[in-house]
């Protein structure tokens, strides 16, 4: 009698272990990870480890059709969970399993699996899709540009939603495997290294391969007839570029600026250190849009960064965020000054190794051409707002910012910091708080007062970035 009324107690207790979880208990992941300037973008309750994206594209009428497959991780009881996404999605499995799916707000996929998923248990997602991606408007634009004989993704912050499904915020990083098929003829560009190529049936795939962490807007594809030039660097980096065929009278100039990506991944590696990631490079497609962007190891240059000749500045500038970006992510937008700040001063190191002026005299002319009332000094750099987040101030008083930080550490100081901060951080994420403590602690000086005049006042500053007296 009393042994089985143990009995029956320990099944009890088996029975409330084995089912923690009244479905109450697992909730829906949140729609975005909180980020203040884009409160959708990104999605809570996961982590993703690797994105296995494989599509096939048909540039005559953009019709773009594939399989992406997720490794996540989930990071609470989960009963569904949103991936951010602008095609329309035929299936979805997780874990083997037919999941239900809904689309929700401007980019939100929701996903609602057949079994919920435990804290901490891992996940495999494959979605299937298709689309016309240049033809998807989310709030009123698509960063999938075509060009006269392909297309490209390219976009910051947004750039994934047309291409792929994604936990899209550089809070997240994963590493990918990008595999497009194209009609032959065509080339196929994207992150890291080409590790495959095979024609058949009319379709040649190009299969490529990022084995570092990488955030989802650093994730770029693009289809088209280029010319591809590849080549090592002295120090052993593979470095692979590619110039749309179509570029007129900038093609010259683009590869006179392009071509010196191995000399400057090498140049920079002195100010920053060892280059973090296993192959380099750049492509100018074809585009109207004019601006670069640092996608990993293979940047985006929009062709008229070179309509005035040779730009080994914008060249510079985007191998530098492969330190401070890419390398080293943000956390929240909000912290962008910890990619643009250090990226315009890599421009303003590449000046004075050119004789082209001091990183100091650069900085006295950024606080000199901008009055006290011009609307520049408005803009905080350590904080611009969403709708500023590209504005001039976050680059060129942020780098001011940088040369006021040079003055007051000293030189021995500020060059550990600028070298230390990308091994310290490596492949992770991180705020500028987390940054002033870094300087702190390197450089052994309250640095509080300074951030707060050069990054958090919306007014110019008293005194422009002169060395402080003690430094
Ligand atoms: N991070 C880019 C740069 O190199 C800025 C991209 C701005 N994005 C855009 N769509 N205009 O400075
Ligand atoms: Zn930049």
């Amino acid at each position: 009698m009393r042994k089985r009324l143990i009995v029956s107690a320990a099944s009890a207790i088996t029975l409330f272990l084995t089912v923690p979880a009244s479905a109450a208990d697992f909730q829906p992941g949140a729609a975005g990870v909180g980020d203040t300037y884009y409160p959708t973008y990104g999605n809570g309750g996961y982590h993703v480890s690797h994105y296995d994206i494989r599509l096939k594209y048909q540039p005559a009428t953009d019709e773009l059709e594939g399989t992406t497959t997720i490794l996540a991780t989930a990071t609470q009881d989960l009963s569904r969970f949103n991936l951010d996404f602008a095609l329309n999605v035929q299936e979805v499995r997780v874990n083997g399993r037919v999941a239900k799916f809904a689309t929700s707000g401007e980019q939100e996929l929701e996903v609602t699996p057949a079994r919920p998923l435990a804290k901490g248990s891992q996940a495999t997602v494959v979605v299937r899709y298709k689309g016309v991606p240049s033809t998807v408007k989310k709030y009123g634009f698509t960063a999938w540009q075509r060009t006269p004989d392909g297309a490209v993704a390219a976009g910051e912050p947004e750039s994934a939603w047309w291409w792929f499904p994604s936990n899209d915020h550089p809070s997240d990083k994963a590493t990918y495997d990008i595999s497009v098929q194209v009609p032959d003829g065509n080339e196929v560009i994207s992150n890291g290294l080409l590790v495959g190529k095979r024609s058949e049936a009319g379709w040649t795939r190009f299969s490529w391969r990022e084995n570092k962490p990488q955030a989802t807007y650093l994730a770029t594809l693009a289809v088209g007839k280029f010319d591809v030039t590849t080549d090592t660097t002295p120090s052993g980096l593979p470095v692979y570029n590619a110039y749309s065929k179509d570029l007129g009278e900038n093609a010259d100039s683009a590869r006179a600026s392009v071509e010196r990506t191995g000399e400057l991944v090498d140049w920079l590696s002195g100010y920053f250190g060892e280059y973090p990631f296993s192959s380099v490079g750049g492509y100018v497609p074809n585009v109207k849009a004019g601006f670069a962007l640092e996608t990993q190891t293979r940047v985006f240059y929009g062709p008229r960064q070179f309509a005035r000749g040779a730009n080994t500045s914008v060249v510079v500038h985007e191998l530098a965020h492969q330190w401070y970006g890419d390398s080293v992510s943000l956390s929240r937008w909000s912290d962008i000054w910890l990619n643009e700040g250090f990226a315009r001063y890599a421009q303003f190191l590449w000046s004075e190794h050119e004789n082209e002026g001091t990183a100091q005299e650069l900085a006295d002319y950024v606080y000199a051409s901008h009055p006290a009332d011009d609307k520049f000094w408005t803009v905080k750099p350590g904080d611009p707002g969403a709708e500023n987040q590209f504005d001039t101030a976050v680059y060129d008083r942020g780098a001011v910012a940088i040369q006021a930080l040079r003055n007051a550490v000293g030189d021995d100081a500020f060059l550990r910091i600028l070298k230390g901060w990308p091994a310290e951080r490596r492949y992770g994420n991180a705020t500028i708080p987390d940054f002033q403590a870094y300087a702190e602690k390197i450089s052994g000086k309250p640095l509080g007062d300074l951030f707060t005049t050069w990054l958090f006042t919306p007014s110019k500053p008293a005194t422009g970035p002169v060395a402080a007296v003690d430094a």
